[in-house]
């Protein structure tokens, strides 16, 4: 059930049982100089089958997309037993119906996901890993534009932090690095390329002097080792285990169109203030993908399932229905489960639940797969 299948290193694909650790992909993927774009924190335990089931993000969708778009075959088991083998490698495949699809971001509804066809990628050799001192007020969608069109789209993260996140995350690290936030935040961003050819430094140091000249970021420093990079990325990475050492945090998962997101953090930072002007934020997320982390911290000393009772009853629906406002979701990558139900019901499309329940009705009448996450099949009661 975790076996690698099959590498194409001509097809750019590879084959795998979906059991298979998201690692050992990735592995299997670099020895045949090959990159599988997915790469997140739980990497080294996470499986494929997991990854499909909850369409996995992680830090390079700017560039490469989630799951979904990674992903060119399938095999899955429906609750009746029924095989639906499809582990073709195909670009190009317009016969019917994208089943595949329906299996992504399922949250393990519609049947058990088998084995799974991957689009593979020209592997980096070269990184230019910056971190970017915001200016108060500075554009973010902008300076993505900006750094998107100048490193002729080479983008491959694009990842935002607020002050607060980053002293969280220093506060749990032992060896933080001395890099700072810029008064309006800081951006992480990397620049990726598989070219032996390309002076990656010397485009991103160009870049970068352009968006200091417009006067959106103060300062920026460029990783100047592997070491660093991996200090700048941990910080990233280390921002919810700040949280929970600290307290814990309210999670509000949100994205909105990258032209809103600077409406949103004015909106929902006024919303914030005026529901109570003590509470503390932590705000950070790939910004590249209009996803933004909107946490509210749990005052230390407060108990923090009361808190969380409290903030989802108000506060959260306050956030929730300014990013609705402006075409975003309540659930970027964390999914709905059976805990955001009620939020798939007041924000979804009508005729959208309507059609995911009878896609859910046809794959599993009995609702025996994952019953009671996201909907239920049509005939048994409400659709949460
Ligand atoms: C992250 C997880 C919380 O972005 O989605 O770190
Ligand atoms: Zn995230």
């Amino acid at each position: 059930m975790d076996r690698i299948r099959e590498v194409d290193p001509v097809a750019m694909s590879i084959s795998v049982d979906a059991g298979a650790i998201l690692k050992n992909v990735q592995d299997a993927a670099a020895t045949a100089g090959l990159l599988l774009p997915l790469s997140l924190g739980a990497e080294g335990s996470c499986r494929i089958g997991g990854n499909i089931g909850t369409n996995a993000g992680g830090l390079s969708v700017v560039k490469y997309g989630m799951t979904r778009d990674l992903l060119l075959g399938i095999e899955a088991v429906l609750s009746d037993g029924t095989v639906v083998s499809d582990m073709r490698k195909l670009r190009k495949n317009n016969t019917g119906y994208d089943i595949k699809q329906c299996f992504v971001g399922s949250e393990g509804t519609l049947g058990i996901v088998t084995g799974a066809v991957l689009r593979l990628a020209p592997l980096p050799i070269r990184r230019a890993t910056g971190w970017l001192k915001l200016a108060m007020g500075a554009p973010l969608a902008e300076l993505l534009t900006l750094v998107r069109r100048e490193s002729t789209d080479l983008l491959t993260m694009f990842e935002f932090m607020t002050a607060r996140s980053i002293a969280l995350a220093s506060e749990a690290m032992t060896n933080p690095p001395s890099v700072g936030a810029g008064a309006g935040g800081t951006v992480l961003a990397e620049l990726t390329s598989s070219s032996r050819h390309l002076d990656l430094d010397g485009l991103m140091e160009a870049v970068l002097a352009e968006a200091i000249e417009s006067g959106w970021i103060e300062d920026a420093f460029l990783a100047q080792s592997g070491s660093q990079r991996s200090a700048m990325w941990e910080v990233r990475e280390t921002i919810p285990e700040g949280e929970k050492r600290r307290n814990g945090s309210v999670k509000h998962d949100i994205s909105v169109p990258l032209s809103s997101i600077q409406r949103f953090l004015d909106l929902a930072g006024s919303q914030v203030r005026s529901y109570d002007a003590d509470l503390e934020l932590s705000v950070y997320g790939h910004v590249g993908d209009g996803n933004l982390h909107y946490n509210v911290l749990v005052p230390p000393g407060v108990d923090r399932i009361e808190f969380t009772k409290r903030i989802e009853s108000g506060l959260s629906l306050q956030l929730y229905d300014t990013a609705a406002a402006l075409g975003g979701t309540f659930s970027a990558e964390h999914g709905v489960g059976r805990f955001k139900r009620h939020l798939l019901e007041r924000y979804g499309d009508v005729g959208r639940i309507a059609a995911m329940r009878r896609i859910k009705t046809a794959f599993d009448p009995a609702d025996i797969m994952n019953a009671g996450a996201m909907v239920r099949p049509l005939g048994n009661g409400s659709a949460s």
